[in-house]
């Protein structure tokens, strides 16, 4: 099944319209915007939407209560598109679903449920800025500030290769392997930034529907929602 691609110049937020299309759709198709209203991120933060980076909605036929491994495959994916474009770059997972170059966030996902079977993931990518770093609680980048040169089209094109192989190979231990070699602080000391406080532990990995695995001084804690900071 191939893609087929929506662009748009300006949306509110492309999982909003991504949501409104998934009701008469069929297939998988993606909803791309030069720039947002209204982009939102987890937790209900603002995802600051600057001209020149990738703002897009995935939206894929796929059973929610799998949605973590949905997850997992998607942030790879973006691992595996900018490792594409730059071997060489220090790349890796931050839990739940942000991606790090150089130990800086340089992208996030937001997942939502569609309309019928379809589930959408919303992905925004600092290709050629950072929104304004001082308003952040933790360090951003942009591929530009690491050296690498690409632009939107290519990164989505690129993007969408691999999540078509990462989908057809739909192991969920090997996805969740692969995943765990990819992400940081395994086995550390972190602390998870929860609304009601935050909570200390050794971060032992991740249950198949991608919660977190904390080993905490009052026993193994699974954690659903939170923020991860290092120690
Ligand atoms: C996060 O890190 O908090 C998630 C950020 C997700 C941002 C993307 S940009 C495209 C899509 N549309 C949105 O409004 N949000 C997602």
């Amino acid at each position: 099944m191939v893609w087929k691609i929506f662009h748009y110049k300006k949306t509110t937020s492309t999982n909003d319209v991504a949501l409104e299309q998934s009701s008469t759709a069929g297939g998988k198709f993606v909803i791309v915007a030069e720039t947002q209203t209204a982009g939102r991120g987890r937790r209900g933060r603002v995802w600051h939407s600057l001209k020149g980076n990738l703002f897009f909605s995935a939206v894929i036929p796929y059973p929610i209560q799998q949605c973590g491994t949905l997850v997992m495959l998607c942030s790879l994916s973006v691992l595996q598109t900018i490792k594409a474009l730059c071997p060489t770059a220090y790349v890796q997972l931050k839990w739940p679903n942000d991606i790090l170059l150089n130990n800086a966030k340089v992208s996030g996902m937001l997942l939502e449920k569609g309309e019928k079977n379809f589930m959408i993931v919303g992905i925004g990518v600092n290709i050629s800025q950072c929104p304004d770093k001082s308003q952040l609680l933790y360090p951003i980048t942009s591929l530009a500030d690491a050296g690498i040169k690409t632009d939107c089209n290519t990164f989505l094109n690129l993007f969408l290769h691999i999540l078509d192989k990462n989908l057809a190979t739909n192991n969920i231990f090997a996805i969740r392997q692969q995943w765990l070699e990819n992400v940081k602080g395994l086995n550390k000391n972190i602390i998870v930034r929860q609304e009601k406080g935050s909570i200390k532990g050794i971060f032992l990995g991740i249950d198949e529907k991608a919660n977190l695995l904390l080993n905490t001084e009052n026993g193994l804690q699974k954690i659903m929602v939170g923020d991860v900071f290092y120690d």
